[in-house]
């Protein structure tokens, strides 16, 4: 580390402690961060009108320095008027880790986050420098939009022992499905659905098992996916076009290979620090803000075609609901971020993977939709909509299965999926009111596990708008909103599996409801101090089996809102009691659903 960096650090640390810490509650990846065996620090980077140019360096592993176990560590400050924003890491080709920003105010905001890297240990301990590139989109307009994302990586390193069978056996290899764009400096996501969302791989004709691991998310007429309308029903409310999203409030993340579906993700329904109501997120982000969630789809059921030495075709697509396609399948707006990897383990002791009894069963999702406009028709008989109500449900089953042969030895391996979708909201006011009740659940189960691991992911959120429907975000206007939701999720990570990182299921369940009313000027980005109220909780609670010793066992965090300050935060290492998700109260003015 340069004198410099050191000096600028500790001006960081310093400044940092007058700023308004901004939290996300998260299992953090180890019992005890303070006594790493090195760290070194990656770059410090301020993002002020980035739009296009990324921080790019190289990464290098730590010289003089056995450790098993990579933490990042991510710190950001800000200070003004800013929108929240995507940002993404990468190493190559390959995406780590895609995050997003608190909104700053005037005084300043700062966070930090951990995650555990050592899934990507392959590409962090390679020999040549990888390329590392982290970018944070942000726009400084003059006056307008001042706030400057001030970002610094560092990476802590731990010796850790793995007890679990076999140790850490981290991925052979690592395959990304991606542009592949990182020698032109730039990073390498996939925007659908314009882009192909295509890459051919030639996987090892010896491999054991392989997993791949997908990121998307919502962006611009997709952020709020889950409240679009069916395409046919955008100008419900005319007056207030352009307001109504369309292709359906149904997504599935599809991952294919060589055009045949491998698995889907229904995906959780993130709520970006600006996203509905921009007061409703600070000092308390919404949950997975810090660290957008990915998914993961066992793909060894394939590794018997895929072992031909010959390149295959891994594609990821979005597709949404359709109410006039026979399968129910339709396209989807513009945009989402995708990106993949394929980690892929090698059996040593053999020269090819065979297959034998390939089978793949899996019907379209059925969908089930019912609308209903409340009209009212005045007395020159000239009729209006009024409120748009509807119920969309969605369920889905698939399952791979093959028998693979490596080494002598045969295997049945397979990857089955059951989700369950259901959707309902009511809209009035011109849709500036709107009401969702949303719960998206199911399980799923790979042959790399005896675990079935399911989640359950329930919603209720309600916003009531007034602005004037031209230039809503940037002339006087006002929400209030109340959401409350939950993430449970209980089963095992197939990759953390694999690679030894834990040795069984994870119990997570996270609560949080916000209720919020919020007044902007010339900006929705700056609300207005001592009119703005904000009333959140959060509880936070996780068992799990941590493949090593000083890995998190049992972790809690409870923490309660009030106008941008926290009133309560209490966390430590046990489980506590999650209350559920309820029906939100009756507001003054709320749709029924
Ligand atoms: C972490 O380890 C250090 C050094 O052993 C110790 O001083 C500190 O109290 C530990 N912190 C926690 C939270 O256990
Ligand atoms: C790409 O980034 C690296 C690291 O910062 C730099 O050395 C190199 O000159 C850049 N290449 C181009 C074409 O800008
Ligand atoms: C992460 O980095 C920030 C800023 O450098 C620092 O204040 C914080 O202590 C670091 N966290 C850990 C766990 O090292
Ligand atoms: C961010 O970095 C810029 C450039 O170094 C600096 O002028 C600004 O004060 C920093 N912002 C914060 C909130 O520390
Ligand atoms: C994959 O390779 C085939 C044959 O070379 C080529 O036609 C196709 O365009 C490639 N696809 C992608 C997504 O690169
Ligand atoms: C009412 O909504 C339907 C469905 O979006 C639309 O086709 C119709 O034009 C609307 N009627 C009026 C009067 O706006
Ligand atoms: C009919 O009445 C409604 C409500 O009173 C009014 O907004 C509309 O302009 C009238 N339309 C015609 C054609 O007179
Ligand atoms: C999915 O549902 C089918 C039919 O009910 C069941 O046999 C299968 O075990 C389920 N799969 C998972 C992963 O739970
Ligand atoms: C959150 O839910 C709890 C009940 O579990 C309730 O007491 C509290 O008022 C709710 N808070 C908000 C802001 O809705
Ligand atoms: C918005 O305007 C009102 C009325 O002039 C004023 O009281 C408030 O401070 C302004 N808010 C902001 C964020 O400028
Ligand atoms: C919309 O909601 C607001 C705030 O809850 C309420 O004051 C207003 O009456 C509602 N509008 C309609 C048409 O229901
Ligand atoms: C939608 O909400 C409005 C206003 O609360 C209500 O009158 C209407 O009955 C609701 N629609 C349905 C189908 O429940």
């Amino acid at each position: 580390m340069s004198l410099s960096c050191l000096v600028w650090l500790l001006c960081f640390i310093g400044q940092a402690r007058s700023l308004l810490e901004v939290i996300q509650a998260a299992t953090p990846p180890r019992l005890n961060l303070s006594t790493p065996t090195c760290r070194q620090h990656i770059f410090t980077h301020s993002f002020g009108n980035s739009y296009g140019s990324p921080f790019v360096g190289y990464y290098n592993p730590p010289s003089n320095c056995a450790y098993t176990t990579t933490i990042f560590n991510l710190s950001v400050v800000s200070r003004g008027r800013q929108y929240d924003r995507l940002a993404t890491l990468w190493l190559g080709d390959v995406e780590v880790w895609r995050t997003s920003t608190a909104m700053p105010t005037q005084t300043g905001i700062h966070w930090s986050f951990q995650k555990d890297m050592t899934i990507w240990d392959t590409l962090l301990r390679s020999r040549d420098p990888v390329k590392i590139i982290f970018e944070l989109n942000n726009i400084i307009d003059g006056d307008r939009y001042t706030g400057l994302f001030n970002a610094t990586l560092e990476a802590l390193y731990f010796n850790d022992l793995y007890k679990g069978k076999g140790g850490l056996h981290t991925a052979e290899h690592i395959y990304a499905i991606s542009t592949q764009s990182s020698s032109k400096n730039t990073t390498s996501l996939f925007s659908l659905p314009e882009d192909s969302g295509a890459v051919n791989l030639t996987l090892p004709r010896n491999a054991r098992s392989a997993v791949v691991s997908i990121m998307a998310s919502g962006n611009a007429a997709e952020e709020f996916w889950f409240t679009n309308v069916p395409t046919e029903y955008v100008n419900t409310f005319p007056g207030n076009e352009g307001w109504l999203y369309g292709y359906s409030p149904f997504r599935e993340v599809q991952l294919l290979i060589d055009g045949q579906l491998a698995g889907v993700s229904w995906p959780f329904p993130i709520l970006f620090t600006g996203g509905v109501d921009p007061g409703a997120w600070r000092p308390i982000v919404g949950i997975d803000a810090y660290e957008l969630p990915s998914f993961e789809i066992d793909i060894t059921p394939w590794l018997g075609l895929l072992a031909d030495g010959e390149s295959h075709i891994f594609s990821v697509r979005v597709v949404g609901y359709d109410t006039s396609a026979e399968d129910g399948i339709g396209s989807v707006g513009e945009n989402w971020w995708v990106s993949g990897s394929v980690f892929v383990w090698i059996d040593h002791e053999s020269r090819e993977t065979t297959t034998e009894g390939f089978r793949s069963e899996i019907a379209s999702p059925s969908f089930e939709f019912r609308p209903t406009l409340g009209m009212h028709t005045a007395e020159n008989g000239t009729t209006t909509n009024t409120s748009f109500y509807y119920a969309l449900t969605a369920t889905r089953s698939l399952k791979v299965s093959s028998k693979i042969t490596s080494g002598g030895k045969s295997r049945l391996v397979s990857w089955s999926q059951n989700l369950s979708y259901s959707n309902i909201q009511n809209m009035t006011d011109f849709a500036f009111n709107q009401s969702l009740a949303m719960i998206s659940s199911g399980n799923h189960s790979s042959s790399a596990s005896d675990i079935v691991s399911s989640y359950t992911y329930p919603m209720n959120l309600f916003s009531a708008y007034k602005v004037q429907s031209e230039g809503a975000t940037t002339h006087p206007g006002s929400v209030f909103c109340g959401v409350d939701r939950s993430k449970l999720t209980n089963g095992i990570s197939i990759l953390s599996f694999l690679t030894g990182t834990s040795t069984g299921p994870k119990t997570l369940k996270t609560r949080q409801n916000v209720t919020s009313n919020y007044h902007w000027n010339s900006t929705i980005v700056e609300g207005t101090a001592g009119v703005d109220t904000m009333d959140g909780e959060v509880w936070f609670s996780s068992s799990s089996t941590p493949g090593f010793k000083g890995g998190v066992r049992k972790h809690y965090h409870y923490a309660k809102a009030k106008d941008d300050a926290l009133v309560e935060d209490r966390k430590g290492w046990g489980t506590i009691p999650v209350p559920s998700t309820e029906p939100l109260p009756v507001f003054e003015g709320e749709p029924e659903v």
